[in-house]
This record gives C-alpha cells, structure tokens and sequence, in this order.
C-alpha cells in the first residue's frame, strides 16, 4: 500500500528520494510524487505523475531536474478519489508552503473540509489528503502558530489513521513526521536523516532505525532527530541496527521476486527452524509463556487475513492433533466486529508476515482489549504487531518483496508446528518419540523443498497445458483442503484466473453441477489417512469430464496416475509436514500460469503487499 520516503540532508534530495520509491513500488501503487525545497527559487517544488514511477522519473530526469537537499515522496494506492496527477502526493496547501504525504486514511475528512471550506480555503483534489495540507496551513498562516504547534493542533482534529511526512517552505532545514496505526520509521545517517514507511527504502543509505509508536512526532534535521510523545513531551528513541543485507532485496538475477522467493523457501526454513530445535526438543528465544499458563488454557484462537489465514486453517488442523487444545480460526476483518468469546483463558495467535495488516492489528487489539494473552507469528522485525504483542515469534523468512506470498507462509507454518510441539510437551499430549519424529522431519523439510525445487520444469509444462482455463477448482480434505485455499489464493491474485478451494466431501452438495467437460480440478491428495477418498473424488469429477491435474506423495503417485490427467509429486514425509511441501508446486504453478498469460507477477493489479487500511 502507499509508501512514503523523506530525506532532509546535505545532498539532492531528488535521486534519494526517487531510489527510496522504487524500494517502496512492491507494496503497490497508482501514482508517485516528490516535493522538494528549492533553494534557488525560495519555494517548494512538486512534482507528481499518475502510473508508474518510471513516469515521475523521466519528468525529473532521474532527480536531476529538481534541486534540493530537502524533500518527501510518496507512492500512492487510490482511496480517496481516483488515481490521477492531481489527487497524487505529496498534496500542498493552497498557499504553497506546506506539503504532506500521507499513508492511512483520514475518517472525519468530510467533516474538516466542509469546515475549511466554509473559511474559504480552495480545495484542488478528491483526497483526504489535502485537508491536512490545509490545516497545517490553516493554523500556521492563519493563527500564526509555530509550525511544531500547527502540526499538533492538526493531530487533534484528526480521526482515522495516518502516518504523515511534513515540509514546510518556512523551515526548508527540516522535516516532519507524525504516526497513527500507520507505519513509520526514522532514519540516523551522517549528515542527514530519513523517514520512511518502510525499512527498505532507506537501506542503502542508512541502518541505523527507529520505529515510531503510536501518537508520536518527530523533528528531522540534518544534525538528528528529536522526537516528541502525543503531549509534545520530549522522548528517547531507541535506534536499531538492521542488519540484513541490501541483496536480500533486490532480484539477484530472477526474473521475478516472486520466484526468487519461492526457491530462497528452503534457506528461509533453516534459518526459522534449525536454531530452534535441539535434543528432540523445541527452544524458543525470549518465550515467557509459563507451563502453569499453557496447561490452564482453555482455547487457542488464531486470526489473520489472506494466506496468513490459510496458516491459521493448517494451523487450526495441525494444534488441535497436537495440544488437544480446541482451535478457532477467524479472519481478522470479521473478528474485530463479531463480539468474540475470548478471556485470559484464551490464546490468540495473530499471524501477519508484514506485521502491519490493519485488520489484524485491529482484532490484535480487540484481543487484548478482552484480556486474552496475544502471541504473534509475524517476519518484519519491529512492526506494529511485533511491538503490540505480548510475546513474538519472528519467523525469519527475510524481506518479501513480491505482493503474493511465498516464503512468509511456509515459515509461518513451520513456527505453527513448532509451537504445536512445544505446547505438547508440556501437555504431554505427544510422547517423547512423536516430537523426536516430527521434529526430525521438520529439519529434513528444507532439503525435501530443494528436490521439489530442482525440477520446476514439470510443474511448467503442465501450466504451459492449461493456462488457457478460465476457471479453475482445487479440492481436497483435511489439510489438503487448507492447502487447496492458499493454491487458489495463489493462482487467482497473481494470474487473475477465477479459482476457488472446496473440501471434496462439499462437492456433491452443490457444487459438482460446475464441473463439465474440460473444467480443470486440480485435486491435493497428499494426506495419505484420506487418500482412498482423495481418489472417489478424482473420479467423481473425472466422470464428469474434468482434466485432473492431481498432487500427492511420491509413494502414491503411481495409485493416482491410474485416474488423474497429471500426477505432481512431492516427496514422502510426516503428514504433519505435508502441507509444507504440498504448497511449493502449488506455488510454482501459480507463478507459471501467471507468467504466461503475460501478468505483472510480483505487482497484480489491485493488491499491495502491506494493507495498512481498512
Ligand atoms: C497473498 C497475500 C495476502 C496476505 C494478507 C495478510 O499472497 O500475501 O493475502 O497474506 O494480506 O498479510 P500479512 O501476512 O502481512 O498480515
């Protein structure tokens, strides 16, 4: 979703500013700006370009036709008034002389614009944006407040969600930034300092971070920064040093981030699972759920939103054999408003790779709010959900760049089935030998992927058979069906092919009338407890005329092969590491389809990769 990027130093700021926007173009976009100080001209320059950011980059000649050492720039996502010149970032006060980016949503700007109006500000766009370029400007030109007390008194009138980058032509030495549940981070370089709504935008020049919270604002300047809570009381911002490398963000030689992201699955794996297990036995770092607390539990509910959902469902199946704790699994968009039953004897286990999804904090809140104990499953180390959780586990997956998400699932995944092995240790709900099994399995899970990753070609000839298809079916039973929703997800974001996930026993309620000559069912019978009715519903949906592209367990493929149109393997493992491996070819033939039907794979139409709005 929208991204933000500001820099206030003593370099050109237009070339910064430029590279940080395209480190921010993964989370999605319609249009991008910058606004810069211009010494020679004493006043504030903008520039602003519907489409992509190769446009605005050609309009300022790579940086080189704005001068200025400071400025902001901002990708947008389209709410407030449709994609176009006009309703882009940075938006500016009818005077001229302040400018502001804004990710998040301003709720009551209806209200502040009939109010502004009525004073006889002219307004030029549709955004909720541009009220708070007028009220800044309101109070600063009209009530003469200093800029710092213009900005507050704004705050005050603000509803909603915002993370804000303020210049004004008044203080060109500076810069502001303002945060509200939408993410902001601040950036100590030499000489200079950075905001951005994202780590990645500002690697390369810094990585030395500090994340804002809530209600805060901060001062940059060239010298550093100073940093305010909601009272305008002076606070220390503690400075993180990140240390992954720029390399881990960039393509590295694949076509696509996507890609490159579905074969770095197995090194992500390693790195979220090896160290955390030892002697048959799970440790996690700075876990502080005591035994007393997981043995009194009486629920564990799991929310998130997309495939972070998916995990949940895998999840809900996966716990509930493990701890015989009963599993809810709930969508976070739903959870926040459905009156939940949840209390102190209730777990809720957010999980969000971005730890910035906007639903899920909201419901992680509602959480809270209930007195249930909230453990997160997140990757971004710092986010939003990361701090406001009472306990984390990172899964360590890495940057994700592409919208569709690959390695985050299957390391949310493995930390699931850590836990669940963890918990049933100390419920004794499995015995020793079953998590020394599983465990062993897990730490065999990375090299089974990279047999599963060596032959994409397979899965490539048969997308190149059936990419054509219009509509697509996957069905399965149990966690083959949880997996069959992320396939789905999977293909549908990033192809835009019209998929859907059934558990196979619904077929025959409705849903069969679908399928006809040629519909192409892609059937996941990796579970091998219900692999006998995996095979009924091959030929239930074969009888009525469908191509069956099947999925199972190279120890059942030759069973499948005698029904199915074409069988994909994975190899053999624990049934509570199937869905670990089932989900790569599923992956794979996702990305094939979508790549030759000629689709913007790691950027699809619509989507961002972090929702920070409602
Ligand atoms: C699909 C996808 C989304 C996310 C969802 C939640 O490929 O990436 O469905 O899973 O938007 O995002 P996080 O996990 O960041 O909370």
């Amino acid at each position: 979703m929208c991204g933000i990027v500001g820099y206030v130093g003593t370099e050109q700021a237009t070339p910064i500013l430029l590279e940080g926007l395209s480190r921010l173009e993964y989370r999605g976009y319609d249009s991008a700006g910058v606004a810069v100080y211009s010494r020679q001209q004493e006043a504030l320059r903008v520039y602003k370009a519907k489409g992509r950011l190769r446009v605005l980059s050609d309009m300022l000649q790579g940086g080189a036709a704005a001068d200025g050492t400071t400025g902001i720039g901002h990708t947008r996502w389209a709410t407030h008034g449709a994609p176009s010149d006009v309703n882009s970032h940075p938006q500016v006060s009818h005077s001229g002389k302040i400018a502001v980016v804004h990710n998040g949503i301003i709720e009551n700007y209806a209200e502040l614009k009939e109010f502004l109006l009525s004073e006889g500000v002219p307004f030029t766009s549709e955004t909720d944006t541009e009220v708070v370029a007028q009220l800044i400007a309101y109070f600063y030109e009209g009530e003469h407040l200093s800029l710092l007390e213009a900005v507050g008194r704004t705050l005050l009138r603000l509803e909603g969600a915002y993370a804000l980058g303020i210049l004004c032509a008044d203080a060109p030495d500076k810069l502001i930034a303002v945060r509200k549940d939408s993410p902001l981070i601040l950036g100590y370089g030499e000489g200079c300092s950075f905001l951005a709504s994202d780590v990645t935008a500002i690697l390369r020049y810094t990585r030395e971070v500090g994340y804002m919270d809530d209600g805060e604002v901060a001062v940059l300047t060239r010298d550093g920064i100073a940093c305010y809570n909601y009272l305008m009381q002076p606070i220390e911002k503690e400075i993180i040093h990140i240390d992954w490398e720029i390399d881990a963000a960039e393509k590295g030689g694949y076509e696509h981030f996507m890609f490159k992201e579905i074969m770095e699955q197995p090194e992500a794996l390693r790195r979220c699972i090896f160290p955390r297990v030892r002697d048959g036995a799970v440790y996690f770092e700075d876990f502080h759920l005591s035994d007393d607390y997981i043995c009194a539990l009486k629920k564990i509910c799991i929310i998130a939103c997309g495939s972070s959902y998916h995990v949940g469902v895998v999840g809900k199946y996966h716990l509930e054999r493990m701890t015989r704790i009963p599993v809810e699994v709930a969508l976070a968009s739903e959870f926040r408003y459905m009156d939940p039953i949840v209390d102190s004897s209730t777990l809720v286990v957010v999980i969000s790779q971005s730890g910035e999804t906007l639903d899920t904090m909201a419901a992680l809140r509602e959480a809270k709010r209930l007195g249930a104990h909230v453990l997160s499953i997140v990757n971004v180390v710092g986010s939003s959900i990361a701090r406001e959780s009472d306990q984390v586990l990172y899964t360590w997956a890495g940057p994700e760049i592409a919208v569709a998400t690959t390695k985050g699932y299957s390391t949310q995944l493995a930390v699931v089935n850590l836990l669940g092995v963890y918990f049933a240790r100390v419920l004794g709900t499995m015995t020793a030998q079953a998590c020394v099994d599983l465990l062993e399995e897990m730490l065999l899970l990375p090299g089974k992927m990279e047999q599963v990753l060596a032959h994409p070609e397979d899965i490539q000839y048969w997308a190149s058979q059936y990419f054509n298809h219009d509509s697509v079916f996957y069905i399965g039973r149990n966690v083959d069906y949880a997996l069959g929703l992320e396939a789905s997800l999977k293909l549908k974001e990033i192809s835009y092919v019209h998929s859907e996930a059934y558990a196979s026993g619904e077929l025959k309620h409705g849903t069969i009338s679908l399928v006809e000559d040629g519909t192409l069912v892609v059937a996941l019978g990796t579970y091998g407890r219900l692999f006998e009715k995996a095979m009924s519903n091959v030929v239930e949906v074969k009888a009525r005329g469908a191509d069956v592209l099947a999925l199972t367990t190279e120890s059942r493929a030759a069973e499948m092969a005698k029904t199915a149109t074409a069988v994909l393997t994975i190899p053999d493992t624990h049934e509570l590491v199937l869905p670990s491996l089932g989900v790569v070819p599923m992956q794979l033939f996702a990305y094939y389809v979508a790549l030759m039907r000629g689709c913007d794979i790691d950027k699809p139409r619509n989507l961002a990769k972090s929702v920070t709005v409602e």
